[in-house]
């Protein structure tokens, strides 16, 4: 294994914070990591990875839409451009090569077909960490990768391919409501290390989550500069409603995708297809006045046989673009650039970068502890690349 690297001390850039601070390590030590990013997209794993200290020598996305808004928040150190033709420059060694590699492929929304050309990006990203050789990766992805058996090939096919490069591998599920995020939203986190096993970030908010009420406090007032991104897609109550027990919790009270949401608990995962009417919905009144949730009285009275209305009250709306962003824990000051869909599409698909900078804290803190001898390098590396050259 290449002799551990050091890269140069650079400025540590904070992007504020709007909700409940749940970081394990408020006082962020001095930085010294870099990271390479693959379909960084808006950045909001980039984000968790420089407020967790990082610098990001390089990213790319195809996006030209994700790539503006990129350059506006994080830097210009951001190409626009198709992976695999567009490869990072060669000279680049970073310490942590990071990435969400395109995950319709693996999504259970999505098709879930293993030929998928876009499930390629995933070995894809191993072919860059090949090349450049970091101490660590970590890739995003949809929990299905992980967990369903349908991917276990793929799954176990990923690992092998990172193991035999002379990394240690572990695969973690994480609920980014456990980490600071006002939303149930799961994620695989493939991380490898080459001189050691990997750890997996301590959860910072598990049983006590982050509400969507909290998260939204911090925003201006609804249509307010600020927080007037309005989607217009109406919300049309549903001519079948399918029931359940609560009015939040598997109802489907409304046409398309979006819920209410429940201000009280955490958001379901916010997906990338908002800005029509898979956007969620929430009660004005309620968020504003306190009101009771109308959404509960509707669905109590259907329960006792009530007719589906043929129009939801003018206060039942969908969020705005900046509502989806704090959901997704961005800072205010996060600005999203392109058409609305654009916007959406953008946050819906990011890594919440609190959750990122939960597992970047845990990635530096382990590099830094091999760095400063408290843990053993394991050599796995070398063994790794000697079996490779055995294998070829
Ligand atoms: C799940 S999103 C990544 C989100 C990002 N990790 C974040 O936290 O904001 C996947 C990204 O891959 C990009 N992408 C898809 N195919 C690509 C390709 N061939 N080369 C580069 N980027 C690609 C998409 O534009 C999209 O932004």
């Amino acid at each position: 294994m290449p002799a551990a690297r050091r890269s140069q001390a650079v400025p540590h850039r904070t992007a504020g914070r709007s909700i409940r601070d749940d970081r394990h390590d408020a006082a962020v030590p001095p930085p010294s990591y870099s990271a390479l990013s693959l379909y960084a997209g808006a950045g909001g794993l980039d984000l968790g990875f420089l407020e967790a200290g990082f610098e990001i020598v390089w990213a790319i996305d195809s996006d030209e839409q994700a790539v503006a808004t990129y350059r506006a928040n994080l830097g210009a150190h951001i190409a626009c451009g198709e992976l695999p033709g567009t490869a990072p420059p060669a000279e680049l060694t970073p310490d942590v090569v990071i990435g969400g590699p395109p995950c319709q492929g693996f999504s259970v929304i999505g098709r879930m077909d293993p030929s998928d050309e876009r499930s390629r990006h995933i070995f894809g990203f191993l072919d860059v960490v090949e090349r450049h050789e970091p101490r660590a990766f970590v890739l995003e992805n949809v929990k299905a990768l992980a967990v369903s058996p349908r991917w276990a090939t793929t799954r176990d096919a990923l690992r092998r391919r990172a193991e035999s490069l002379g990394y240690e591998v572990e695969v973690f599920v994480l609920n980014a409501a456990d980490y600071g995020v006002p939303q149930g939203r799961e994620r695989m986190f493939m991380v490898g290390m080459a001189e050691t096993r990997p750890v997996c970030p301590p959860p910072s908010t598990r049983g006590h989550p982050v509400t969507v009420r909290e998260a939204l406090a911090a925003l201006p007032r609804y249509g307010e500069p600020g927080n007037d991104g309005i989607c217009t897609a109406k919300v049309i109550p549903a001519v079948k409603p399918v029931m359940r027990p609560t009015a939040h919790k598997g109802s489907l009270l409304f046409n398309g995708s979006g819920r209410p949401l429940d201000l009280n608990s955490t958001a379901k995962t916010i997906p990338a297809s908002m800005g029509g009417n898979a956007t969620p919905i929430i009660d004005q009144d309620e968020l504003e006045h306190g009101a009771a949730p109308w959404v509960v009285e509707y669905h109590a009275r259907l329960l006792k046989g009530g007719k589906p209305l043929k129009k939801a009250p003018a206060r039942m709306r969908r969020i705005t673009v900046q509502e989806a962003a704090a959901l997704q824990s961005f800072p205010r000051s996060f600005r999203f650039t392109g058409p609305q869909v654009a916007q959406f599409r953008q946050i819906g698909n990011a890594v919440p970068p609190r959750l990122a900078e939960h597992v970047a804290g845990t990635v530096r803190d382990t590099l830094r502890a091999v760095d400063e001898g408290q843990q053993r390098p394991s050599g796995r590396r070398d063994a790794g690349r000697d079996s490779a050259l055995a294998l070829a």
